[in-house]
């Protein structure tokens, strides 16, 4: 995009081919510190061990320390709203600015999804492999790519720039994202100074492609629950029973498959879609991308990137019940699902969230109980693409690609964004990111392109230039 309202000029050629030597320079060093932050199991869920999250902070305090930037980097918790405990360990530094330049807040997250079964993992999940052009293991790109993005590219500009950086900056590398940012309310409230910035950089998405970067301009919204179903007071025998009273699996499997239409849209009244144009991808893209096997067919309806950047979708992503290894002959009492929905741009996820539940209570088959609980809601968000940050990152993209960057949606959610910009509504966002179509973040076998991490560490280290350049 180049933006008539903010006419940009390129970098200064010798401040470019200067950061691409120092970054290329810095580049084994880069991986090998990110091979180090993936050793370590960082999940935040409740299950997992927090020593590993402390460990992970430190970890990254200490890589954030030897920038040789920050007049101060610490290692906090805040509390989770109410429940008096702590959330995890974030990492929060901060440089203050000189001569009236702008603050730049830089944003990743240290924590990981669970590995899952490592049998599914052709390496170990907290080995860092490198096979061909990329690091295989758990978080080496979501997020502790993002996290070596900002660590690279403030070690290439302090080489670069050294004493003459002007610019302010604040990093905050959270330690919870994946759980859902529990404490980033009270985190918000307790360092509303420290992390108050004129630009913040997302760095938590994805790319176009491995050679074509992105700018992410639209992100989905969440809200997810566990839903139980009950019908009988205690469970019995299947065959005396089984045809005259419903089972909770039967109420359950019928209340679900009232989520969707036939062709596997949404189908649930008050939750809204957004009108945009979207770019053209073909099904066979579609089909590639996800390994949907032969002869099954893709579900929604309109342009393949409307349904995942600009629709809603429902998705039962856990159950308990009894396991098949475990089946016997008896109809169960209850059963529990885990609902993941996205909330297209547009809709509160609060708004949201009352449509799902009034469908959930409205169509219990057979008068079965329904209880929802453990709900945890994100807003989706729309950036503001008219700013003059914008248009930098756009030229600094450019740059560091070789390749103009698309502006582009994305299906998953950084529900912590729209917080923050309530907070700061003056601040320009920009929503980067060092993943790609073949990253399977959160899935077995992740892995981050290490040519997309490298052109991601110069774009964000000429952006941060030109910053400093505007004053
Ligand atoms: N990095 C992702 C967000 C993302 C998803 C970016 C897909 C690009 C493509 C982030 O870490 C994430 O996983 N977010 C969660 C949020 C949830 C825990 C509230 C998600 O989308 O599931
Ligand atoms: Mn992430
Ligand atoms: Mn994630």
């Amino acid at each position: 995009m180049s933006d008539s309202q903010h006419p940009v000029r390129p970098t200064d050629p010798r401040t470019v081919s200067e950061l691409a030597e120092a970054v290329h320079a810095g580049l084994p060093a880069t991986i090998a510190d990110l091979g180090a932050l993936v050793r370590i199991p960082s999940v935040s869920w409740d299950a997992f061990d927090p020593e590993q999250v402390r460990r992970s902070a430190d970890a990254v305090a200490a890589l954030v320390e030897g920038t040789g930037l920050f007049d101060q980097v610490t290692v906090s918790r805040a509390p989770i709203g109410g429940t008096g405990t702590l959330g995890q360990p974030a990492v929060l530094a901060r440089r203050a600015a000189r001569d009236g330049k702008p603050t730049i807040l830089l944003y990743a997250h240290h924590d990981v999804q669970p590995q899952g079964d490592d049998a599914d993992w052709d390496t170990p999940p907290f080995e860092p492999t490198v096979k061909g052009d990329r690091l295989y293991g758990r978080g080496a790109s979501d997020d502790k790519a993002g996290v070596m993005t900002h660590v690279a590219a403030l070690r290439a500009v302090h080489e670069v720039l050294g004493g003459d950086l002007g610019v302010g900056v604040s990093l905050f590398i959270e330690g919870e994202e994946e759980f859902g940012s529990r404490s980033f309310a009270d985190f918000l409230v307790q360092h509303e100074d420290e992390l108050r910035a004129d630009v913040i950089v997302v760095a938590d998405s994805d790319n176009w492609s491995t050679t074509v970067p992105a700018i992410t301009v639209g992100l989905r919204g969440n809200v997810t629950f566990r839903l139980t179903v009950r019908t009988l007071a205690h469970a019995s025998h299947s065959g005396m029973l089984g045809g005259a009273v419903p089972d909770a699996m039967l109420a359950m499997v019928k209340l679900l498959a009232t989520l969707h239409d036939d062709d596997g849209s949404v189908a649930v009244a008050g939750l809204t879609s957004r009108e945009a144009d979207h770019p053209e991808q073909s099904e066979q893209k579609l089909r590639d991308e996800s390994g949907l096997l032969e002869g099954v067919t893709p579900i929604g309806r309109g342009p393949i990137l409307s349904r995942v950047w600009s629709q809603p979708s429902i998705t039962v992503t856990g159950i308990d019940a009894p396991s098949v290894a475990n089946a016997s002959n008896t109809l169960s009492p209850e059963v529990s699902v885990r609902i993941s929905a996205r909330i297209a741009p547009g809709q509160t996820a609060e708004d949201a969230y009352a449509a799902l539940e009034a469908h959930l209570r409205a169509h219990a088959p057979f008068g079965a109980h329904v209880q929802i609980d453990d709900v945890d809601q994100g807003d989706p968000f729309l950036v503001d693409t008219t700013g003059t940050a914008i248009a930098d990152a756009t030229v600094a993209m450019t740059e560091g690609w070789g390749e103009a960057p698309v502006q582009t949606g994305i299906g998953g959610s950084i529900p912590f964004i729209a917080d923050l910009v309530r907070t700061f509504p003056e601040a320009q966002i920009l929503v980067t990111g060092v993943e790609d179509p073949d990253t399977r973040a959160h899935s077995p076998n992740e892995s981050q392109h290490l040519g997309v991490l490298h052109r991601a560490i110069l774009s964000e280290a000429i952006l941060l230039a030109r910053l400093d350049a505007r004053g």
